[in-house]
């Protein structure tokens, strides 16, 4: 089905969808579909996809860095919905190679992309080659400097699969953050305890902090870089599209 579709058309046609219909859109045409949840206000994504397909997937990239906060939550998320979550887990090895040449916080001097590189985007790949289709939170005003023309639907041809396609659905893109909020406060649905403790964007623990009234949600994420890098590559296709 996937080869059949042309993200570009369809992109501008969703573009004016709810959220919503365009998780409708995207589980009535694969199965073979996941929904990438970070342990944080995306799970509005998990609970608009369950209303359609009970039996929704989800994965988290378990960095072994994250929150005890988010660990709960996702465990909270699992058994209020009863859905699959698959964590994943970087290789061990790779972990255990940068920690003994660099320590364990060696981002905070080289910059972050090596540590992602070795705890999220190793294991995102061996999922998504395992996938046709994967959905993500992203939205357009978490990052005006990368985020600000990210489509609803899109041909992923970073992660692919060698020969095969992957799409990936934005369906949030265009919600601000203010319209998630309302929806988890409508629809009574969970949240990291972490949100009411100043924490707005949520990555790894070392990696993100509250922020102070007025302050951009990215502020709180890699602070000590520039605006421009702040993306861990899970993402990259965001770059390159501005390139
Ligand atoms: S990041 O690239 O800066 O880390 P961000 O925190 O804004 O991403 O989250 C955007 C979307 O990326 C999330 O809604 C989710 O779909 C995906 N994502 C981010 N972190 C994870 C994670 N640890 N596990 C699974 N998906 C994630
Ligand atoms: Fe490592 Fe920080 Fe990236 Fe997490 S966000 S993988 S701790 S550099």
């Amino acid at each position: 089905m996937s080869e059949l579709l042309n993200t570009v058309d369809l992109d501008a046609k969703l573009q004016q969808e709810t959220p919503q219909a365009i998780l409708q859109f995207a589980l009535d045409n694969f199965d073979n579909l996941a929904l990438s949840f970070s342990g944080a206000e995306d799970v509005v994504l998990i609970d608009m996809a369950h209303r359609i397909r009970p039996d929704v997937k989800a994965f988290c990239l378990d960095t072994g860095r994250l929150h005890a906060e988010t660990y709960r939550f996702i465990e909270r998320v699992r058994e209020h919905y009863g859905i699959e979550i698959d964590i994943l887990f970087p290789d061990a090895e790779a972990v255990r190679k940068l920690t003994t040449e660099k320590g364990l916080f060696s981002f905070y001097r080289d910059n972050h992309q090596e540590c992602c590189s070795i705890r999220k985007i190793t294991p995102l790949r061996k999922k998504l080659v395992t996938l046709d289709a994967w959905v993500t939170g992203q939205r357009r005003d978490q990052n005006p400097g990368t985020r600000s023309a990210i489509p609803v639907i899109q041909e992923d041809k970073l992660f692919a699969r060698q020969g095969g396609s992957l799409t990936k659905f934005n369906p949030l893109a265009n919600w601000t953050s203010a319209q998630v909020w309302e929806y988890i406060r409508a629809m009574n649905v969970p949240y990291n305890e972490l949100h009411d403790r100043g924490f707005v964007s949520i990555g790894c623990e070392p990696c993100t902090r509250p922020i102070g009234p007025g302050q951009h949600e990215r502020e709180g994420r890699w602070w000590w870089e520039e605006a421009t890098k702040k993306e861990c590559g899970l993402h990259a296709q965001n770059l390159n599209a501005k390139a």
